[in-house]
């Protein structure tokens, strides 16, 4: 049997991290974990507890949700997307994850180290069997630091607020939902983003050093799934 290995892919947001880790779990037979997708979980719990007025996160209530136990973050797999869902607390969250008001919120909540030290355990108990492609900001320097493959991807911000407004785009059901995406606003959420996840005191964005880089703005998906399954085949035969 082949070897099994830990894929850890980081980089910036909205840069085609998880369609491409996505893609190649499923190729090799590997668990795909969405890590971006528990943090957004964690933001909407206190979004929804109270936690999180317009002032700013309340931090000690959430620390004290976080050590009781009250905040249970899985994933399920779903047959007819093919790809696992995230729940909360037993409920699935998985498009209301991914909406503006989390997204807009999420980078700060990402920010604190109970969050941080909660969710890294969990990530590193998920991976204790290897066979794992998961996807982050912190996965190759402090999730995973013994991963065999790790990725740093990248791409300009433009194309990845591009990126991001589309795939809102085709999401949206009504013309009232489309009407309300702005590609401004989408851009200035992107590089407000990449600024706080580079620059946080725990855990930032970084590229690890022994990581591979994937400037992926000039290339197609289906360009950057052979790319990445190539350097998976390489890795394997070492
Ligand atoms: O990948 P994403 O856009 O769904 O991530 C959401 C937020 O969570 C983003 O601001 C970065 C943060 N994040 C993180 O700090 N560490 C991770 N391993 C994954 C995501």
């Amino acid at each position: 049997m082949e070897k099994k290995i830990i894929i850890a892919i980081d980089g910036h947001s909205s840069c085609g991290k998880s369609t491409m880790a996505k893609q190649l779990a499923k190729q090799i037979g590997y668990v795909y974990v969405d890590t971006g997708a528990m943090y957004r979980a964690v933001t909407l719990f206190a979004m929804q507890n109270g936690m999180y007025p317009d002032e700013g996160i309340r931090e000690e209530e959430l620390k004290t949700a976080v050590s009781n136990g009250e905040i249970q973050i899985s994933f399920k797999f779903n047959a007819e997307t093919g790809r696992p869902d995230t729940y909360l607390n037993g409920v699935r969250v998985e498009e209301e994850i991914r909406n503006m008001a989390v997204s807009s919120r999420v980078s700060p909540i990402a920010a604190l180290p109970f969050v941080r030290s909660l969710l890294t355990e969990q990530q590193q108990a998920m991976g204790e069997k290897k066979g794992i492609v998961m996807d982050g900001r912190d996965i190759g320097t402090a999730v995973f630091p013994n991963a065999e493959l790790k990725i740093f991807v990248t791409a300009s911000a433009k194309v990845r607020a591009q990126r991001r407004y589309d795939e809102l785009m085709n999401k949206a059901k009504t013309e009232e939902e489309k009407a309300a995406l702005n590609y401004e606003e989408i851009l200035k959420n992107v590089e407000e983003r990449d600024y706080i996840d580079s620059h946080r005191e725990t855990a930032p964005l970084r590229k690890a050093e022994d990581a591979i880089i994937l400037d992926n703005s000039e290339m197609t998906i289906e360009e950057q799934n052979s790319w990445l399954l190539e350097k998976y085949q390489e890795k394997i035969k070492e």
